[in-house]
């Protein structure tokens, strides 16, 4: 996890570094810190979020200076404290580091290390990094650049990293292994972020650096590319980033996870563009066009994520079971990676990530790579590692989703995988045009129904308030609204840190039927119509325990509308397409209650929106 920046040109530097860290906070926030360079190194740190670090930053040289690196961190090694932060310095304080990632052997450096003299001041694995460069640095008697490509050849792990040596400020070295790294580019005027998110007011113009290489910025001699095996020099290949400054401001809401929510009919738009046609209806995906003979071919879909991404892939197994007949398996990549799986010839790998980031999704990826299948990948960031490590696939075009809390990306996963299932099951021929065209004809008008069901907003954020000192919530759902209550039951518990669990509703008497009293709440999500006699007799279950029912209905239900204690409407539509309107309400009563309980909703304790570590 955590956030860094970086500027080298001839700009005062102190206002990119604070408000390019301020929009990396989704990615960690529990402390942060700054280096800048004027004669001499300032040093800032604080345990906390950047606003508190700015209140520290009273001298006026800070405004000044044109050279500086910052850090927001999510802790891995050692408490998040201050002597924690980055950025670190080596023990000559010499030179500077800000790391994203994790050195893997750093204990066995450290030993070495602190045989030849060198004391450690944090618990952190980039102590030890900088410090093993500033050992190589004297011993090979090389500038920082080299010292920092021989270095990195002897650290396991993952890193995105930028270095300043004092002794050159007219220099930042910067360097990628795992985790993301891109660089602005204006002139001879380099910013550097975790994502280009803190840079694009200045420059749209960017590299984003690929694993094994390293940069060196030059505010006189430009940017060097090398590879970090070869040493070789590399040919930079600069992008034109489509990045809009609003995308990632907060456009007057409160928070980026109400903005977020909102902006979903357009998100919903920009995900089905230039791929839905209409009269004749066609869906048209570039990746599916140019691999038909392998998908249709194909035995099995393996699906691996994490967190929300594995839940819209739980709803992309009904769909792709429903719609293409093709067997699926949905795993959490964190335990796939470690399993001894079975992947034969035929099967295909589909990790899905909104960040593209996720160090289990990634690890899983290389692992499976060893038995060679095909990757298919669905990401939302552009250009993001998992994008890059896999075959083929699609991006879902959610926009920047800033809040920790997935929402918009979720939405439009629902929506490609659908869109996926659909295209190759037409196009093997599983799927006959009459449902092929009933749901293209639903995807068009997707975005209207949500726009349609925001009129619910009032009386979502009234039930919020009904509930909102509740301790404990169970959500249920049958077939395709199962992951939907798991995904409702996540976002509760992400951001109003209330107990909430998920469950397939027929499995309520299995377990927690034992829980339900008159102080737990149940939001049953009631929309599927083939089985809605089995849930409402679910409901009466609950009921006559006394429980409290909160059901989200299609329009013009009439029994479980009469025995519910509050219920939400969405507006009708396919058995396919309802679960993910169903979302809709859970993501706003998630948030309405987290903001009564005045919890940090974009930025969650403990939380972090990538998590690039293990
Ligand atoms: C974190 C985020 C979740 C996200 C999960 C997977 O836990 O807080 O919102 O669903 O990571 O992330 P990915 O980027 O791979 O979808």
């Amino acid at each position: 996890m955590c956030g860094i920046v970086g500027y080298i040109g001839s700009n005062p530097t102190l206002d990119f570094l604070i408000e390019g860290l301020k929009k990396l906070e989704y990615r960690g926030y529990d402390s942060s810190g700054i280096v800048v360079f004027m004669e001499k190194p300032y040093l800032k740190k604080c345990q906390g979020k950047i606003l508190k670090l700015e209140k520290t930053l009273i001298e006026k040289e800070l405004k000044l200076a044109q050279v500086g690196l910052g850090h927001t961190r999510w802790a891995t090694h050692g408490a998040p404290n201050t002597v924690n932060s980055h950025p670190h310095v080596s023990n000559s304080g010499e030179l500077y580091v800000v790391h994203n990632g994790i050195i893997e052997n750093y204990e066995s450096i450290k030993s070495v290390l602190i045989k030849k003299g060198y004391h450690f001041k944090s618990e952190t694995d980039t102590e030890v990094l900088v410090n093993l460069i500033e050992e190589v640095k004297k011993t090979e008697n090389v500038k920082l650049g080299k010292a920092v490509q021989i270095a990195l050849n002897q650290v396991i792990g993952a890193f995105a990293v930028c270095f300043l040596d004092v002794n050159n400020p007219n220099e930042i070295v910067v360097a990628k292994l795992g985790s993301p790294l891109v660089i602005g580019i204006e002139n001879n005027n380099f910013y550097i972020g975790s994502d280009p998110s803190p840079f694009i007011r200045y420059t749209n113009r960017c590299l984003y650096l690929g694993d094994n290489e390293m940069a060196i910025l030059n505010k006189k001699e430009g940017l060097t590319l090398r590879s970090l095996q070869t040493d070789n020099i590399l040919k930079p290949k600069l992008e034109n980033l489509k990045l809009e400054l609003e995308q990632v401001e907060k456009g007057g809401f409160k928070h980026f996870m109400l903005k977020e929510i909102f902006e979903q009919p357009k998100n919903i738009k920009d995900a089905l563009r230039g791929r839905i046609l209409t009269r004749p209806n066609r869906i048209k995906i570039s990746s599916i066009e140019e691999n038909i003979t392998k998908m249709a071919k194909s035995n099995r879909l393996i699906f691996i994520a994490c967190g929300s991404s594995w839940h819209a892939s739980l709803l992309g197994e009904y769909y792709f079971e429903e719609l293409a007949r093709i067997p699926v398996e949905v795993e959490y990549a964190s335990e796939f990676r470690y399993r001894n799986p079975i992947i034969k010839e035929g099967d295909i790998i589909v990790p899905l990530s909104q960040s593209g980031e996720t160090a289990d999704t990634l690890a899983a990826i290389k692992m499976a790579k060893e038995f060679n299948p095909f990757l298919f990948g669905i990401c939302n960031v552009v250009g993001s590692s998992i994008a890059r490590e896999t075959d083929s696939g699609v991006y879902i075009h959610a926009g920047p989703e800033i809040g920790v809390a997935s929402t918009k990306a979720f939405t439009c996963q629902a929506i490609i995988l659908l869109m996926l299932s659909l295209d190759l099951g037409y196009r093997t021929g599983k799927l006959e045009g009459l449902k092929y065209n009933l749901i293209i004809d639903e995807l068009v008008k997707i975005h209207q129904k949500v726009e349609q069901l925001f009129k619910e907003s009032k009386k979502i954020e009234h039930i919020a308030k009904k509930y909102q000192n509740s301790r404990n919530f169970l959500y249920l759902g049958r077939g395709l609204n199962f992951p939907i209550a798991l995904e409702g039951a996540l976002k509760l518990k992400e951001i109003s840190y209330i107990h909430a669990e998920g469950y397939p509703a027929a499995e309520m008497k299995h377990g927690p039927i034992a829980l339900i009293d008159k102080d737990m709440p149940v939001v049953v999500i009631a929309t599927e119509k083939g089985k809605y006699h089995k849930i409402l007799s679910n409901v009466m279950e609950i009921k006559s325990r006394g429980g409290k029912v909160i059901a989200i209905l299609s329009q013009g239900d009439e029994d479980i509308r009469r025995i519910a204690d509050d219920f939400i409407e969405i507006p009708n539509a396919d058995e396919l397409v309802s679960p993910i309107l169903a979302n809709i309400p859970l993501q706003l009563l998630a948030y309405h209650i987290a903001e009564l309980k005045g919890c940090e909703i974009d930025q969650p304790r403990n939380l972090a929106k990538s998590v690039t570590v293990e």
